[in-house]
């Protein structure tokens, strides 16, 4: 029997999550800044398109990771704030997605404190290579080690918890984090509450394709 494809037409959780995050970046202020304005203008226009095209869903087997038993807790915790309706969203798909943790090797400590989950992409669930969005849990006290994506522009938006990136600032819900192509970066997450926080990745179809995590050595 054929398997009938599935789109975001035909699974409208899917449709209403883009829809949020298209919403991220149209409401979260650019803080004066033309390259931020100009990278949620572009995640915008490609998230906009890829709800026109009425994109292909090929959901990934559903997976968890240790860390996602605070899941619950961070949509709780972000329910009641300014990022409410994304959550009530991700609620809606989360039994269908695929925690992964995105390295051959993962990095000692992060194998109880880290993962995320893709929401759209070159390997879906919503298809598409114009962007990648996903969404990145952390456990309590986690430190997500320096990293930095080649020829991605990324941001992260917090929308759970509360977390630092490279000691330079904290970020609560509502707000966004940029890092341009090849900017390193480590987040740490505050000891008492998970955090949550979605990204978008914007970069040439062959770059979002072969993205792969890289981490610097670490430092002796
Ligand atoms: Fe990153």
């Amino acid at each position: 029997m054929d398997e009938v494809s599935q789109t975001i037409k035909t699974q409208p959780d899917w449709r209403y999550l883009l829809a949020e995050f298209y919403e991220l970046y149209r409401q979260i202020p650019a803080g004066g800044s033309p390259r931020i304005r100009s990278h949620q203008r572009q995640a915008r226009e490609a998230i906009s398109r890829v709800i026109k095209a009425g994109a292909e869903l090929r959901l990934q087997t559903a997976a968890q990771k240790p860390v996602t038993a605070h899941l619950r807790r961070a949509l709780d915790q972000g329910r009641s704030g300014t990022m409410a309706s994304i959550i009530r969203s991700l609620d809606c798909v989360a039994d269908s997605l695929s925690w992964q943790y995105g390295y051959e090797k993962v990095p000692p400590g992060l194998t109880g404190t880290y993962a995320y989950a893709e929401i759209a992409g070159p390997q879906g669930p919503v298809v598409t290579t114009e962007i990648i969005l996903g969404v990145v849990l952390f456990a309590p006290g986690c430190t997500y080690p320096a990293h930095a994506h080649q020829g991605i522009t990324e941001s992260y938006v917090c929308l759970s918890g509360a977390v630092s990136e490279n000691h330079q600032g904290v970020y609560v819900p509502g707000s966004m984090i940029f890092n341009p192509p090849d900017h390193l970066h480590r987040i740490t997450v505050g000891d008492r509450e998970p955090a949550l926080l979605a990204y978008a990745w914007l970069g040439k179809a062959g770059d979002l394709a072969g993205q792969k995590m890289v981490f610097s050595r670490p430092r002796k």
